[in-house]
C-alpha cells in the first residue's frame, strides 16, 4: 500500500500533486466561475459575512494561517485564525454574522468540535474544510467543503495540509465573486496559477535528492530553527512542526521580524536555520527584508538553509544552501515552499532510524480535550 515508498508519510508527500489537482478538480467552469454547490450555506447569507474565525489545531491551524492572508487580500473580509482550544475557553465575540471556517483533517478533533459547537451556539455559521466524508466536525456544520487528498495514515500530516490551504483558497475566491471583490478575470487567472501547482510540486519532488542529502548530512543537529515572513511565516511554524514531531528534535518557527525582539539571541555558531524566501517579484520590501534577515543570522554564525525562488540570486552569497521552487505568486507560494521542509523532517527522522508513520506519544485523530 505504500506504492514502493519506505513511510506512509513519504507517499503521501509524494502524492501532493493529486492532493492539489484533486481539491481543485469540478469546482470552477472554463470561465472561471466557482460553483461550490456543496457548501450548503446560501449565497445571500454569504455575502452578509462581516467576520470569518477560522478554528483549527496543529497543522491545520497553520492552514488557518495561510488563508487568512489570502482571503483578507482577496475579499476585504477580517480573519482572524484561533486554536480552537483557545477559543473555546474564553468569550469569544461572534454573532450571526459571522463565518466559522474549521479546518481538520480528520473531522474528529474533540477541541475543534467543541470549538464549532459553542460558535453554533452563539448564533454564528459554520462551515468545514475536512478530508473525512461524514466525520462528525462536517456532519455538524452548516456546510461542508471536502478537501480531496484521499486517506492521510502518516501521523504527521502532509497532503492534508496542502489540500486544506487550497480549499481555503477556493473558499476565499468563491466568496470574492460572490461579495464583487474580484473581477471574474482576476480569479480566472488565480484559478490558472492554481492549476499549475500540481506540476510545480511534482517538480520538486523530482529534485527530491538535494533535499534528502542535506537532511541526512544533519541527523546530530540538537536544533534548527524556521523563519518567513507572511505566507513564509506559517511554512516555517509548519517546518519546524514536522521536525519535532517525527525527528524529535527542537525545532521553533519564527516571524522573521521578531527575530531582533528575542529569538536572535538564540543563534550561535553554526546554528542551522531555515529561511523562507518569498518571490523576488512580489512586494518589494518583503524579499528585501527577508534577505537583510539571513544576513542578520549570518553574520552571528548561522548555517543558512534558503528555500527560494527560481531565479532569485541575491540569496547565493548568505547561504549554506539553497533549494529553488518554482516561481508562482506569493500567496500560493505556501504550496510549494513547505514541501522541501515535509521531506527535510522525513528524511532526517528516517536517517535517524525513527518509524516516521508512528512517531512517539502521538495519535492521528485526537479525540480527547
Ligand atoms: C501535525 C498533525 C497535527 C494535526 C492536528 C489537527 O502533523 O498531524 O498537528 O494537524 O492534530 O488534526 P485534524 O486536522 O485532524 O483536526
Amino acid at each position: 500500500e505504500k506504492g514502493g515508498f519506505p513511510s506512509f508519510m513519504e507517499k503521501e508527500i509524494f502524492d501532493q500533486p493529486a492532493a492539489v489537482a484533486d481539491t481543485l478538480l469540478g469546482r470552477s467552469d472554463a470561465d472561471g466561475r466557482l460553483t461550490l454547490d456543496e457548501l450548503r450555506i446560501d449565497a445571500e447569507e454569504l455575502t452578509k459575512i462581516s467576520k470569518i474565525v477560522v478554528l483549527a489545531c496543529g497543522t491545520s491551524a497553520y492552514a488557518g494561517s495561510v488563508a487568512k492572508y489570502a482571503i483578507e487580500s482577496w475579499c476585504r473580509i477580517p480573519v482572524e485564525v484561533e486554536l480552537s482550544h483557545e477559543f473555546r475557553y474564553r468569550e469569544p465575540i461572534v454573532d450571526e454574522n459571522t463565518l466559522i471556517v474549521s479546518i481538520s483533517q480528520s473531522g474528529e478533533t474533540m477541541d475543534t468540535l467543541m470549538a464549532v459547537r459553542y460558535a453554533k451556539e452563539q448564533g454564528a455559521k459554520t462551515m468545514s474544510i475536512c478530508n473525512t466524508n461524514g466525520s462528525t466536525i462536517p456532519r455538524e456544520s452548516d456546510a461542508v467543503l471536502y478537501t480531496h487528498a484521499g486517506p492521510e495514515i502518516a501521523v504527521a500530516s502532509t497532503k492534508a495540509f496542502l489540500a486544506q490551504i487550497t480549499a481555503t483558497y477556493l473558499l476565499g475566491l468563491y466568496l470574492a465573486q460572490l461579495r464583487g471583490n474580484l473581477f471574474q478575470g482576476q480569479i480566472k487567472d488565480i484559478l490558472a496559477d492554481l492549476g499549475k501547482i500540481p506540476s510545480k510540486i511534482q517538480d520538486i519532488l523530482d529534485r527530491s535528492d538535494e533535499i534528502k542529502e542535506l537532511a541526512r548530512s544533519m541527523a546530530d543537529a540538537s536544533s534548527v530553527l524556521f523563519l518567513g515572513r507572511h505566507v513564509g511565516y506559517p511554512v516555517a511554524m509548519e517546518g519546524a512542526l514536522k521536525l519535532k514531531e517525527i525527528a524529535y528534535i527542537h525545532a521553533e518557527g519564527f516571524a522573521a521580524g521578531e527575530l531582533k525582539h528575542g529569538p536572535i539571541a538564540l543563534i550561535d555558531d553554526g546554528q542551522p536555520v531555515f529561511v523562507v524566501v518569498p518571490s523576488p517579484r512580489g512586494r518589494d520590501s518583503l524579499h528585501s527584508k527577508v534577505v537583510s534577515n539571513i544576513q542578520e543570522v549570518r553574520a552571528r554564525g548561522a548555517k543558512t538553509l534558503v528555500i527560494a525562488e527560481d531565479g532569485d540570486d541575491s540569496v547565493k552569497d548568505f547561504s549554506e544552501w539553497v533549494f529553488y521552487v518554482p516561481e508562482t505568486p506569493t500567496l500560493l507560494m505556501p504550496l510549494l515552499a513547505t514541501v522541501p521542509l515535509q521531506i527535510f523532517a522525513c528524511e532526517l527522522a528516517s536517517a535517524k532510524g525513527f518509524d516516521v508513520d508512528q512517531p512517539r506519544n502521538l495519535a492521528k485523530s485526537v479525540t480527547v480535550e
